[in-house]
């Protein structure tokens, strides 16, 4: 049985409400008994639901493409609604497959135009240097029809959360999320027809100072930065069974008032007064008149864009394993794993007296059995619960902050506190899993469970280095070296695809990109391995998706980058002065100046032009923009030529001599011939054994190192850098007890202490070292694309032999055309291969140790069994 599944854009299936293409991209994947399949011919149908009409057909189309697909009917205005399925015809011949279960997009508002409301803001003048009490906002409507269709447009300036008639609308978590707000601001569309009613109806909002107002930025950061006024943008518009419709905006007739959350913010916590609380403030009927009015904001609506990526949703919630008292007395929580999100409370049927305060303050780590809040440095982290007569048996969620914890202080607790009064939720952006590792070694899976929840933790709306200390800044270097083991583990690419947008956006106008995006930070210096976010992120989506559309809308900005930097560079072609941040975290490196690492911060600035400059290439070669791919070619060999005169001796030592420059030689291809690789493999090869099999790289050599190795035919040396335990090492903070990745490998000693010469650097949950799960995936468990899209795939797991090494591994994701496997078990001297590729693709299978002839093979479930040759042993 042969049978197409259908999606739209990056969208999942069941996210397809108020997108804002007019031309939706189509993907389908074909699940199909068949052993080898191929699709040769399509058909996409598209309909007006609920008209009776013939949906129009594309007919037949003799095409293999199933991925991205252009949207084959007329474009979609605003509002606008289709059904639309699919069926495809095997290359075998034979029937049409069945149809795909129809799926139903609706574009959101694609026009300034078609926006009525305004942004409006609270009357009165706050005081915008500290934080102050949340403003709610509200408004009655009078429906004479039932609604039949009903569609709530919403953003804000600020962070928000809307009801109707006492309901939650929607479930998004810091809604609108942190864009480049000037440029890009993202507006939302829910569907809003079953939370109202003929005759009086209410809505209401509150706005927290989130991205927008709040503090970013460390050292007591700035306020402010985006603005000073928090504002709500609303439209409703109702669909009556007669075909009128109703539409009510945001304008000057809403009511303002402040409610019960008194203080919030995204790094120093929520504090709710339940006394102040309005009972009915978002239901018809309720008494405003002792609110303020608001006022329209005067703010331009062609920057309202709809939403790209997934948002961000409470994903998951974890009970306590332990709840102690500290030896100081304190009630401390543990959650057993270190996440971000946030706390909710249950109070007990007698919550006490009201004005009873509670406190929740956060950490990652424990010292002496307390809770250790200097790595958070100014971020307070504390939420505070004050009780009212009506909090018995009360649940309480701080709305518009979150924390990154493991532990949590609990103070002012009426009773005493069990594990069922409290539950750590967990949130962050609800991208789809696409990616799983396993292997016969518990504490290499227990590395990998760390990277899975280091990229839960700092996928919160942006790529963020960390979640927890007055920081959790878009990062541009981090999310550049981690992007590839993203992309395996989850579908990031609508996330990214947001993200590279604002990236663009706030790309100063010589090319430079700021340090993080959004740009919080203002810094106007490019560097190296952080700036090549702007390249090396689209490429990797592509590679990932099979999206050329992401390579599309960035070229300008990927150009612009590598103009600037060979503008940098001039005439002698290499960037060898200015501001680096080199290899960031060599463990080498004092832990005062993580800049000062073993590899000249300038080689590393030249081998990413270059690495740079081939992606640009290839992007213009891809985009057919043939003038601009040759000069881009040409470029990257002369950079290419200057690196060797510079950095590399005639018999193929490299400068610096480290580990990460052999690494950056040997996987951006710098070198010219066999035999400078060859030396350059062997030297790399001496340095990780000379370094005791211990990391000696920072956040530009950890990711590539095992990569290099096995290019050099160093696996051996490579699992043996994998299986360490001593630090610094991958292992070594397992061996700890860690729960997610750290951003140095001694964040605490070996007794347990907290490394106090780290104090102010020191973040438990930070992905960039996890950048080893994409060695994990395509060489440990062997699933490669290798191809954009994972069109065709390249299973070629490496092995190695020793005592204690790995007996099996598996590597699976979901690509877009369907889920793909590799997996191995060695038993004695025989190497058992398996491999499932998805319909539609093939694969090339690589043995071990030269055990076999590569193999290509079509789609379905292979199974090989390998004698390995016995000089491996
Ligand atoms: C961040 C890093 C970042 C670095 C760059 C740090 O504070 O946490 O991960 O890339 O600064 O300097």
């Amino acid at each position: 049985m042969t049978h197409p599944s259908l999606t739209v854009e990056h969208r999942r299936d069941d996210d397809l409400l108020g997108i804002g293409q007019a031309a939706p991209r189509l993907s389908w994947t074909t699940s199909t008994d068949a052993a080898g399949w191929r699709q040769a011919a399509y058909e996409v149908e598209v309909s007006i639901p609920g008209q009776g009409r013939a949906p129009w057909s594309s007919g037949r189309i003799e095409s293999d493409e199933s991925v991205l697909v252009a949207w084959p009917a007329a474009p979609l205005g605003s509002r606008e609604r289709r059904a639309v399925r699919v069926r495809v015809w095997g290359d075998e011949g034979g029937d049409a497959s069945a149809w795909s279960a129809p799926v139903t997009v609706e574009t959101g508002l694609l026009d300034p135009a078609d926006w009525s409301a305004h942004f409006v803001t609270p009357d009165g003048d706050d005081d915008t240097t500290a934080i102050t009490p949340c403003p709610y906002l509200r408004r009655e409507v009078e429906l004479h029809e039932p609604p039949q269709r009903a569609r709530l447009y919403v953003t804000a300036l600020g962070v928000y959360e809307v009801e109707i008639n006492g309901h939650r609308v929607g479930d998004h978590v810091l809604a609108p999320g942190w864009s480049s707000y000037a440029q890009r601001l993202r507006y939302e569309t829910f569907d809003v027809t079953e939370l109202l009613r003929p005759g009086r109806n209410a809505i209401g909002a509150v706005l927290g100072d989130g991205w927008y107002r709040g503090t970013l930025g460390w050292r007591g950061g700035r306020r402010n930065i985006y603005g000073d006024r928090l504002a709500l943008l609303a439209q409703l518009e109702v669909v009556h069974a007669d075909g009128t419709t109703t539409v009510v905006g945001t304008d000057g007739s809403w009511h303002a008032g402040t409610g019960p959350i008194v203080r919030t913010g995204l790094y120093e916590g929520e504090t709710y007064d339940a006394r102040l609380e309005r009972p009915g403030w978002s239901s018809p009927g309720f008494d405003d008149a002792g609110w303020n009015g608001v006022r329209v904001l005067d703010r331009a609506l062609d920057t309202l864009v709809a939403r790209v990526g997934p948002p961000v949703r409470r994903t998951e919630e974890i009970r306590p394993v332990e709840i102690v008292t500290s030896p100081s007395g304190r009630t401390v929580v543990d959650f057993g794993q270190n996440l971000v999100g946030r706390l909710r409370l249950t109070l007990p049927a007698d919550a006490g007296p009201a004005g009873t305060t509670i406190t929740l303050r956060h950490a990652e780590v424990l010292q002496d059995g307390e809770l250790c809040t200097e790595p958070l440095r100014l971020a307070e982290a504390t939420d505070h619960y004050v009780v009212s007569d009506a909090s018995d048996g009360a649940a309480w969620e701080p709305r518009f902050t979150f924390h990154g914890f493991r532990y949590a202080e609990v103070e002012g607790w009426p009773g005493d506190l069990t594990a069922d009064d409290l539950v750590a939720v967990v949130c962050h952006s609800d991208m789809e899993r696409t990616g799983w590792f396993e292997c016969s070694d518990e504490r290499v899976n227990q590395l990998h469970r760390n990277i899975v929840w280091g990229m839960r933790g700092n996928f919160l709306d942006v790529p963020t280095d960390c979640p927890q200390r007055d920081e959790r800044l878009g990062w541009t270097g981090d999310i550049q070296v981690f992007s590839p083991t993203a992309g395996f583990l989850y579908d990031t690419a609508g996330f990214l695809a947001s993200w590279l947008a604002d990236l663009a956006a706030d790309q100063y106008d010589n090319g430079v990109v700021p340090f993080v995006v959004p740009d919080a930070l203002g810094y106007k210096l490019g560097a190296a391995a952080w700036g090549d976010a702007a390249t090396i992120v689209p490429w990797v989506v592509h590679r990932h998706s099979g999206d050329v559309g992401v390579l599309e809308t960035q070229y300008p900005s990927m150009r612009a980058w590598v103009d600037f930097v060979v503008e940098m560079a001039g005439q002698n072609r290499l960037w060898d002065d200015g501001f680096q941040f080199g290899d960031w975290l060599d463990p080498h490196a004092p832990a005062g100046n993580p800049f000062d690492g073993r590899t000249d911060v300038h080689l590393v600035a030249s081998a990413y032009l270059c690495r740079s400059l081939d992606i640009v290439a290839e992007s213009a070669r891809l985009l057919g923009h043939d003038d601009d791919a040759e000069r881009y070619r040409s470029l990257a060999g002369e950079v290419r030529a200057a690196f060797l005169r510079e950095y590399v001796t005639p018999n193929g030592r490299v400068a610096s001599d480290s580990q990460t420059a052999y690494a950056l030689a040997l996987e951006f291809d710098l070198l010219p011939g066999d035999a400078e690789r060859e030396r350059a493999g062997r030297r790399l090869a001496e340095l990780v054994e000379e370094a005791g099999h211990k990391i000696a790289t920072g956040f530009v050599g950890t990711p590539i190192v095992c990569d290099a190795l096995c290019r050099a035919g160093a696996v051996s040396t490579a699992y043996q850098l994998l299986l360490q335990t001593e630090s610094p090492s991958w292992l070594h903070p397992v061996e700890l007890g860690a729960t997610t990745i750290w951003e140095r490998w001694d964040g605490l000693l070996p007794d347990g202490r907290i490394n106090p010469d780290a104090m102010q650097m020191n973040s438990f949950n930070h992905y960039a070292l996890g950048a080893i799960g994409d060695w994990l995936h395509r060489r440990v468990g062997g699933l490669a694309p290798a191809a954009p899209g994972h069109r065709r795939i390249r299973i070629a797991p490496v092995v190695d032999r020793a005592e204690g090494g790995l007996t099996w591994a598996t590597s699976r994701h979901r690509t877009p055309y369907g889920m793909a496997e590799s997996a191995w078990r060695l038993r004695g001297d025989t190497f058992e291969l398996s491999a499932i590729v998805p319909p539609n693709t093939t694969a090339t299978v690589v043995p071990p140790n030269g055990a076999g002839e590569p193999v290509e093979v079509g789609s379905g479930t292979h199974h090989w069994s390998y004698e390995l040759p016995a000089e491996d042993t």
